[in-house]
């Protein structure tokens, strides 16, 4: 704990070179919410203090093979035990909200009763937020799932659902008092379809058919928690966060590829946003996975739980892809493997492909598509948002770049930069459009460990030297402030040099 960190100074937000770029930037309206989110395991490390257990992650990323280099998140960027600078650091950026996620395993560890030293660790954090004017957006469920609850079957299991709303009231019997946006579940998706299908992230099984009742009994667990948080309270904003894509045909007038791309759409968005917003499994879906027995786990008034009223949907948004039934010649690479055998994340569509477009990409080989975020937004604002009267909020987004630090550790991350700002620019298109978008969390605040890739992708806007735990805010951290700040978004390069970031994606031009 000798590490210095930079976090207590007020950060020298840089004024633009020309003056320019402030009064010409784009007004974001004042009660849009800028802050930034970050996930427990990711960040906190502290494996087995306090009495916190294993959760599947813990397991997975010790399996040989599973993450890239045996990174795990043991130590990851040591939050349990910096929170308070990490608070303060949000602070001199001026976030407005931070979205952080609970460790199911601090807080019941493997799974059963309350640890009361997990809530201390959450009720400090939740205090430094509040004492610094940041409002605490909180997730119960950030896919760090008690091993000892995967042992009797996971998310497969119906039993893993009344165990989670334990969890839940024991983290709102402690928090419920200065909390008001709880986020139940996020990106079911991964937890569902990435963890049990494609044997991608934990606990690594391959199976489509556990993937669909694991969907269901995620749904399941966050119906029913919705349901008690709002008998306990009517006043909580309640909802959940949602990964989708923009899954567009290949060639539209192909009716191959038009049906690859439904049924990507379909196993990735409508799979969750159907039974949440119209309490019923889409038709398309059910017929496509009829050999798999989800209706096996459907009981009598599941999708009466499901689709309880929500207040809040969040929305992660990456990119779009477009899809072929037939796979490319060079594929995008969809995820690691580790020499761990894994399989197609969709339970029923092996027939569609991710064909690349030539748009720019980020380390990740994810396309970066911005306009993809409007048309996504002005979409479920249409189909199901909007008549629901749920208001949205983009909970995820951002870019990991090959950083180079200079000497001091700073990052000159224009890339990333106009990532954010483009992403911004796509929002504001849909607010103007008249969807009711009200804030954005930019992933993440730190580098951190991003699952299956450890410490290898870097998606900060502060930079995390994992041997001294220092941490460095980026170029892109500082214009973010200035955002914050100001009022105003820049055109996504503006007053950077397009030449000399170093991380400028190939083929992104200056729009
Ligand atoms: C999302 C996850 C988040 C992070 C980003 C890059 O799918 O919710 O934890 O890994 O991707």
């Amino acid at each position: 704990m000798t590490a210095q960190t930079r976090t207590h100074q007020p950060l020298p937000i840089p004024t633009p070179t020309t003056g320019l770029v402030v009064a010409q930037g784009r007004p974001v309206p004042q009660d849009f919410i800028l802050g930034a989110a970050t996930a427990a395991y990711q960040i906190e490390g502290a494996r087995h203090e306090d009495g916190r257990t294993d959760s599947i992650w813990d397991t997975f990323s010790h399996t040989p093979g599973a993450v890239v280099d045996g990174d795990t998140g043991d130590v990851a960027c040591e939050h349990y035990h910096r929170y308070a600078d990490d608070v303060a650091l949000m602070a001199s950026l001026g976030l407005q909200s931070y979205r952080f996620s609970t460790s199911w395993g601090r807080v019941c560890p493997d799974g059963g009763p309350v640890n009361a030293k997990g809530l201390d660790f959450y009720e400090r954090l939740v205090d430094s937020l509040l004492g610094s004017g940041i409002a605490p957006w909180l997730t119960l469920y950030h896919w760090d799932l008690p091993q000892a609850l995967e042992d009797r079957g996971g998310w497969t299991s119906r039993e893993t659902v009344d165990r989670f709303v334990d969890y839940a009231l024991a983290v709102h019997d402690r928090l419920g008092d200065r909390v008001r946006t709880w986020t139940t579940l996020n990106e079911p998706f991964c937890s569902a379809f990435l963890g049990y299908t494609a044997g991608m992230h934990a606990p690594g099984r391959t199976s489509p058919a556990d993937g669909l009742a694991a969907a269901h009994h995620l749904m399941l667990g966050h119906g029913r928690v919705v349901q008690e948080l709002r008998a306990r309270d009517a006043a909580l904003e309640l909802g959940l966060t949602l990964n989708f894509t923009v899954a567009d045909p290949l060639d539209p007038s192909d009716p191959r590829d038009v049906d690859a791309a439904r049924r990507v759409d379909a196993q990735m968005n409508r799979v969750f946003l159907d039974p949440i917003f119209r309490g019923e499994y889409p038709a398309d879906l059910l017929e496509d996975v009829r050999h798999l027995g989800l209706t096996d786990h459907v009981m009598d008034g599941d999708l009466d739980v499901i689709s309880t009223p929500i207040d809040v949907l969040g929305v992660n948004y990456y990119n779009g892809e477009a899809i072929g039934h037939e796979a490319p010649p060079a594929a995008l690479a969809d995820s690691v493997n580790g020499g761990r055998f894994t399989r197609s994340p969709f339970p029923a569509a092996d027939d569609a492909h991710r064909h690349p477009r030539g748009l720019p990409v980020t380390a990740m080989d994810w396309e970066i598509q911005p306009e993809g975020l409007t048309r996504l937004l002005v979409r479920l604002h249409e189909e199901y948002a909007g008549p629901a009267g749920v208001a949205l909020h983009v909970t995820e987004n951002g870019a990991a770049f090959d950083d180079a630090p200079d000497e001091d550790g700073f990052v000159d991350d224009r890339g990333r930069t106009a990532y954010v700002r483009a992403h911004l620019g796509a929002i504001l298109d849909a607010v103007d459009a008249g969807v009711p978008v009200r804030g954005y969390f930019y992933w993440s605040l730190l580098d951190n460990f991003e699952w299956a890739w450890g410490y290898a992708k870097r998606f900060g806007i502060v930079r995390v030297d994992y041997d001294t735990q220092v941490r460095t805010p980026k170029a892109s951290a500082l214009d973010y402030a200035r955002t914050i700040s100001t009022r105003r978004l820049p055109a996504p390069w503006a007053d950077l040099d397009a030449d000399g970031g170093g991380d400028e994606p190939a083929g992104e031009s200056t729009p």
